[in-house]
C-alpha cells in the first residue's frame, strides 16, 4: 500500500501529473464554485484539496496511507472511510465529486447510492472517470503491473444510466487529451482521457 502511495506521489508531482491536475482542478472549480459543503470521494493524496484552497472540501479515502500524505499537503479535513458505506448523515453535502475512483470499486453502484444519500436535494454530483476509448487509457491498461489493470468498470453508458436514477444529468463531457508528456484540449472520443458526468440531485 505504501508503495502505491509512493507511485502516486511520484506521478502527481511529475510535470505531466501537475499539468493533468491543474486542468482537472480548474474543471472542478468551474463546476463547484459556490457550493458550500463539498465531499471528495476517493481523494487519494489530497491533490484537489491542495489545489482548490478556496473550496470547502472534505476528502474521503479508504486508504489511511493516502490520507497520511494528504494531511501533509492540505489542512482541510480528511476522513478515512469506504465510498460504499459512508458514515455521514443524509443530505448534508451541496456537492460531491469523485475523480478516477468509481471505476476501481467492486460495487460502484453502491457508492453512487451512498453519494446520492449524502447529497442535498438539488445538490451536484461531478464524476470524472477514465475514458476507456482514449489512446491514454488503451496504452496504460496494457502496461504490465500498471494501476490501470485494477480497473473493474469501463462502461460509461451504464454509469450514466445508474447515476440518472438519482440525479438529472446536466452535462456529459469528454475532456483532457494526454499524449506522451503533453496535455491538450480535446473532446475527441479517441483522445480525451476523461469522461465527465455532472448531475443535479432529484428532490
Ligand atoms: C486513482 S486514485 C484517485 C485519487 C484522486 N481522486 C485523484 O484523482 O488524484 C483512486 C483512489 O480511490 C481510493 N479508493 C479505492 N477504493 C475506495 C473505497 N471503497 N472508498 C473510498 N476510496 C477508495 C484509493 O485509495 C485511491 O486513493
Amino acid at each position: 500500500m505504501k508503495a502505491d502511495v509512493a507511485k502516486f506521489v511520484r506521478f502527481c508531482d511529475s510535470l505531466l501529473g501537475k499539468q493533468i491536475l491543474r486542468k482537472e482542478a480548474a474543471y472542478i472549480y468551474n463546476e463547484l464554485q459556490g457550493s458550500e459543503a463539498i465531499l471528495d470521494v476517493g481523494c487519494g493524496i489530497g491533490s484537489f484539496e491542495q489545489h482548490l484552497p478556496t473550496l470547502n472540501i472534505i476528502g474521503l479515502d479508504v486508504s489511511e496511507d493516502m490520507l497520511e500524505e494528504a494531511r501533509k499537503r492540505s489542512d482541510k479535513t480528511f476522513i478515512q472511510g469506504d465510498a460504499t458505506d459512508l458514515t455521514f448523515h443524509d443530505a448534508i453535502f451541496d456537492a460531491v465529486f469523485t475523480v478516477t475512483t468509481l471505476e476501481f470499486l467492486e460495487d460502484y453502484q453502491k457508492a453512487i447510492q451512498e453519494i446520492a444519500r449524502v447529497t442535498k436535494p438539488r445538490g451536484k454530483l461531478l464524476v470524472m472517470m477514465l475514458n476507456p476509448s482514449s489512446e491514454y487509457f488503451r496504452e496504460n491498461v496494457r502496461r504490465p503491473g500498471d494501476y490501470f489493470q485494477r480497473i473493474k468498470h469501463t462502461d460509461t453508458e451504464e454509469l450514466r444510466e445508474y447515476v440518472s436514477r438519482f440525479y438529472v444529468i446536466s452535462k456529459e463531457d469528454l475532456f483532457l487529451g494526454i499524449h506522451g508528456e503533453q496535455v491538450f484540449e480535446t473532446d475527441d472520443e479517441n483522445l480525451a482521457s476523461l469522461y465527465v458526468l455532472v448531475g443535479i440531485k432529484k428532490q
